[in-house]
């Protein structure tokens, strides 16, 4: 018997609970033990839960217990996360998050102490919810030269955009019921303005390009200044708006590195994932495109692959995973000036000013709006020539 104890029991961590009972004889095959739940800590009382007699609100029950084994960290934020985390890997205990904004943040030097420890820190659930990716990253494709990834990585934000397209629902009303089916962070800011995306690409960068990126060194702009107009003239063009997040090499190697909505063809494979899907494209040098699909948020797609790294734990309770990657430094991210693109530029009236400012543009008037779909050009001069101009909306055109 393995004991595991699971910190949190909000929609993650009660999830995880529900999975690891309800799928008790298929986890025992796994790994060969039974995964017995030990403690799980929480401030709340759950009197009604059938696993009552496990609630602890006091840390030290588990960091003291030297049956623990494998620790699942769902508590969400860094504070007391990361304390607890750090503290649990320095016990020699392997721990499973799907905290994101932890790895994003500290997945180095946690990597490090349980590396140190002779421990595991795994964290598939903290990108993509229920999608392999963080292990078919460091193990199925890692014969590649990874040249680019980039994904639809927040499913709140591609629910909401759904929502607003097809149901014609405002975008206050289609959060809150993100929030309600359990998708949206504890501060929903988190996702409308792209931070959740942008932790889970750091990640991603972190793993495929070996250093660590931090989400403070990321260029990120999140939804709140796409309108269901652009989304509609959009349409008209060919284009769906997504957010994305996107990380390559640049000509001189440094890593070109953002989070933003995009518009995208309405034949790019991401065009199409709709709902709380998210949708990860990886180009490898060997492979060419592999795409990475499935819902992105939720009780248990989340749990599902928090799950999954328990059993990794328990499986190797005296070997250690080889996840790993160096420091990084904020001068390997090339500016987000830099970045080459084309753009989506709405304006007032017959855009004859625009015109000027971005010749050769694509070019569609409607209702006195005019909108230029422009030529690539540097973003640093895109927004020179920005400036110069009354501009409704400004959004950059993906090529994936
Ligand atoms: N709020 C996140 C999302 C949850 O909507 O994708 C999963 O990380």
């Amino acid at each position: 018997m393995i004991s595991v104890a699971i910190m949190g029991h909000g929609t993650v961590g009660s999830g995880v609970a529900e999975i690891l009972t309800t799928h008790k004889h298929k986890l025992f095959s796994a790994v060969g033990e039974e995964l017995y739940i030990k403690h799980i800590l929480d401030l709340r009382d759950f009197p009604d839960s059938p696993l009552a007699d496990r609630f602890t609100k006091n840390f030290e029950d588990i960091i003291n217990d030297i049956e623990v084994r494998v620790v699942v960290e769902v508590m969400g934020g860094t504070n007391p996360a990361y304390d607890f985390v750090k503290r649990c890997l320095m016990a020699g205990k392997s721990v499973v998050t799907s905290n994101k904004e932890l790895v994003a943040k500290h997945g180095r030097e946690l990597l490090e102490v349980a590396k140190e420890n002779n421990a595991n820190f795994l964290f598939e659930a903290s990108v993509g919810g229920g999608i392999p990716i963080i292990r078919p990253l460091s193990q199925c494709l890692v014969a590649n030269e990874v040249d680019e990834i980039a994904g639809i990585l927040n499913g709140t934000t591609n629910f909401i955009f759904g929502k607003m397209i097809n149901d014609n629902m405002d975008f206050a009303d289609a959060l809150k019921l993100a929030q309600d089916l359990g998708y949206a962070e504890r501060n929903p800011e988190a996702d409308i303005e792209g931070h959740d995306a942008c932790r889970k690409i750091c990640i991603l960068a972190s793993l495929a390009f070996g250093k660590h990126v931090y989400p403070e060194s990321v260029y990120t702009e999140g939804i709140t200044k796409v309108s269901l107009e652009d989304v509609k003239f959009a349409s008209k063009l060919g284009y769906v708006i997504k957010l994305i997040g996107d990380v390559k090499r640049d000509k001189e190697g440094k890593l070109d590195i953002k989070v933003c909505p995009m518009l995208l063809s309405k034949d790019c494979i991401l065009a199409g994932i709709n709902d709380v899907f998210n949708g990860i494209m990886v180009k490898g040098d060997c492979t060419g495109d592999v795409v990475f699909y499935g819902k992105g948020a939720g009780k248990l797609p989340t749990a599902s692959a928090v799950v999954a790294d328990v059993v990794d734990c328990a499986k190797h309770l005296k070997a250690r995973k080889r996840i790993f990657w160096t420091e990084g430094n904020s001068k390997d991210i090339a500016s987000y000036k830099d970045s080459v693109t084309a753009m989506y530029i709405k304006v007032a009236g017959n855009g004859e000013e625009a015109l000027k400012a971005f010749p050769n543009s694509k070019v569609m008037t409607e209702d006195n709006k005019t909108v230029l779909i422009t030529k690539e050009y540097r973003f640093g001069e895109i927004e020179e020539k920005l400036n110069s101009l009354q501009v409704l909306s400004a959004i950059r055109i993906g090529n994936l």
